[in-house]
Formats: C-alpha cells, structure tokens, sequence
C-alpha cells in the first residue's frame, strides 16, 4: 500500500497525466483494466482563470473516475490562487504541481521544468500551493534541467520543506525530453533524501521495466505513461507479475480487435464522432505497434473520418494475416 497524504493505494502502478492523451475516456478505459489512480491531463492555471472552456473540460469526471489527481501548471502566485479558488468545486483527491515539463512556449514562461533551475522559487510556489489547498500537494520534476545541472535531490528535498506529501520523478534531464537513458541513480538519490513517498516515472513499458525501476531505485510506485498508449492490458500485466511472478503473454489479435472497437466507441461516444475518430488515429497506430504489414492500414487509418470507416479498417486489420513480430514493447515513439 501508498500513502499520498490522507490517499490510500492499494496499486503501485499510476496512470500518469499525459496532455492530449490522459482524458476522462482514457482514463476509464484503463482504470476497466485495473488501474486504480489516474491523473487528469495537465492543467494551465491561467486558461482557467480565463475561464477557458476547454481546459475546464479536461476536469469532467465520473464516480467511476475515481480516486483522481489533477496536475497544475503555473509559475505566477495570483493566476495560481485564482485556479486553486476555481478547483475547489470539482471533484479529486491530489493536487499536483509541474516542474516537469519541457516544452519551449511553458519553459518561455518559467514554467515546468524551468523552475528546477530556480529550486528556491519553485519552493515559494509550493509552499504557496500546500497553504491554499484543501486537498494533499505533490510535485512532478525531471532528474534536472541537462546533465551538466543533475539537481534532482535539492529539489526534492525542498520540495518535501514546502510540504509536499510525494514527489513524482520523471528519471530524465528537460534536455533529455522522452528519449534517452533513464537516470536511475538520480531517482535513488531523491528516494534515499525523503522521508515522504517518492513515485518513478520512465520507460515503464513492461513488468521488466517496472522491476528494474524498483530493484535500481528503490521508489514507492511508478508512473505508467507512454507504456499505456495503445496498451491498457499494462495494469494487468503488471499486477499479474509483481503479485504472481507470472510473465502475461501479448494479448492475441481477436482480443486486440475487440479492446480497439470498445476504446474508439468510447472515444466517439464522448468526443463526439469527428473527434473521436480523429483522436483514435494515433491510438491504431499503437494497438498495432508490432504487427508485421500493417503501414498501409496505418496510413488510411490517417485520413479515416467517421467512424464506419474507423471500424471498417480495425475489421481489416483483425482479417489481415499479419502476425505479431515484436512481443515486448520496450520504447514508444512520441506522438
Ligand atoms: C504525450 C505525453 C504527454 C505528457 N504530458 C505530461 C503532462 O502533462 N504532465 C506531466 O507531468 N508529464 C507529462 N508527460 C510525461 C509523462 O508523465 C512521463 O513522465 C514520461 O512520459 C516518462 O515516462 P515513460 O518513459 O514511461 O513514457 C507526458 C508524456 C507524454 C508522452
């Protein structure tokens, strides 16, 4: 079991917020397959001080959304209370705070992973967060800004003084982005310093992967990200090993077929159609990661707009004599 302030967790396996990706019909796909906490896709405290449709949306939840964490990003105190003001009508458990992210217009800001270059600053900011919210404060941060200012540890130990109840770690440096080795020591480093949980975050793509986090770094639990994208058979894999030792096998192509129509319906069923279908493209292209010959599927899977066609060209890759080639996935292209 994890503690994140009154949080109990039973799982050790998290979904991790990923923008564009981590909405509420992701979400309930993958908590059906046995993830048990989720975060909501990073939200920007100024759009919702605005008031911004969009990004209030990404905060639409259900019962069965639950237990739930919502991710901020800011770097200015008053678009920071105002957002705080704002979220206390909406429904989760774990406030989350993003020193992590490195995407140059929120770095130009000061915001994200820029603030591990100003570990004093982003200490005011959480402290700030932790006095105005009613619910347990986290933080996400990288092992630092690039190799040559590795800061993980000072970081993290500020960040416990400002009161935060875990710290998530992605294990790689702003300069790193998603690719590269994963800095084990850094995160092990952090583990050692606090006394509070800390949660890993970096190629979880295999139970493999998600021992080798463990033995190496001795964290809490691990963030599940990219290893999710077309791939919510994950969380059971990875209970399945860690309570039974039991290496599950890929799932088979039947099996693959009928997970893909469910999340493409639920896609549209939320989205809407022209959505949905849209935002299911890049997800074809990861349930078939894998599978020999599928390139020409893939390609008109780009252009599919509605969803008979959507369905048309999953009935066609079910039918297709392609087999499995690659039986692990170990690394996952960016989106
Ligand atoms: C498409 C995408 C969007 C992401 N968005 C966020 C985000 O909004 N907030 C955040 O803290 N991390 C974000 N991340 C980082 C992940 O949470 C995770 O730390 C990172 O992908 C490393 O884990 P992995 O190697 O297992 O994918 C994102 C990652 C991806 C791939």
């Amino acid at each position: 079991m994890i503690k994140i302030g009154r949080l109990k967790l039973s799982s050790r396996f998290i979904l991790a917020p990923m923008a564009g990706i981590t909405d509420l019909p992701f979400r309930l796909f993958n908590r059906k397959f046995g993830c048990e906490f989720a975060f909501v896709e990073m939200i920007n405290v100024r759009s919702l001080s605005y008031k911004s449709k969009r990004t209030k949306s990404m905060l639409d939840t259900t019962e069965a959304d639950k237990p739930l964490g919502v991710q901020i990003l800011g770097a200015e105190p008053q678009y920071i209370l105002k957002g705080l003001d704002i979220m206390k009508q909406y429904d989760f458990e774990v406030l989350d705070f993003n020193a992590a992210c490195p995407m140059r217009k929120i770095i130009n800001r000061g915001e994200g992973a820029a603030l591990l270059k100003d570990p004093k600053k982003l200490h005011g900011l959480l402290k700030l967060v932790v006095e105005h919210s009613d619910r347990p404060v986290t933080v996400k941060i990288r092992t630092g800004w690039d190799k040559k200012s590795v800061n993980a540890r000072e970081v993290a130990l500020y960040a416990e003084d400002a009161g935060v109840k875990a710290v998530f770690i992605h294990g790689r440096t702003k300069e790193q982005l998603y690719s590269g080795k994963v800095d084990y020591d850094a995160i092990r480093a952090v583990k050692e310093a606090l006394k509070i949980p800390v949660i890993a975050s970096g190629d979880i793509f295999s139970p493999e992967l998600a021992k080798k986090m463990f033995d190496e770094t001795g964290c809490d639990a691990v963030l599940v990200a990219r290893g999710s994208m077309g791939n919510p058979w994950i969380f059971r894999e990875l209970e399945t090993f860690f309570k039974k030792g039991v290496i599950s096998p890929r799932p088979v192509k039947e099996e693959i077929f009928r997970v893909m129509l469910e999340h493409l319906n639920s896609f549209v069923d939320y989205h809407g159609e022209k959505t949905g279908v849209m935002l299911f493209r890049k997800f074809f292209a990861w349930y078939t990661k894998g599978f020999r010959g599928v390139r020409p599927l893939r390609e008109k899977c780009s252009t599919a707009k509605t969803l008979k066609e959507m369905e048309i060209l999953i009935g066609k890759f079910k039918e297709s004599k392609e087999s499995i080639v690659e039986h692990r996935i170990h690394s996952h292209e960016m989106p």
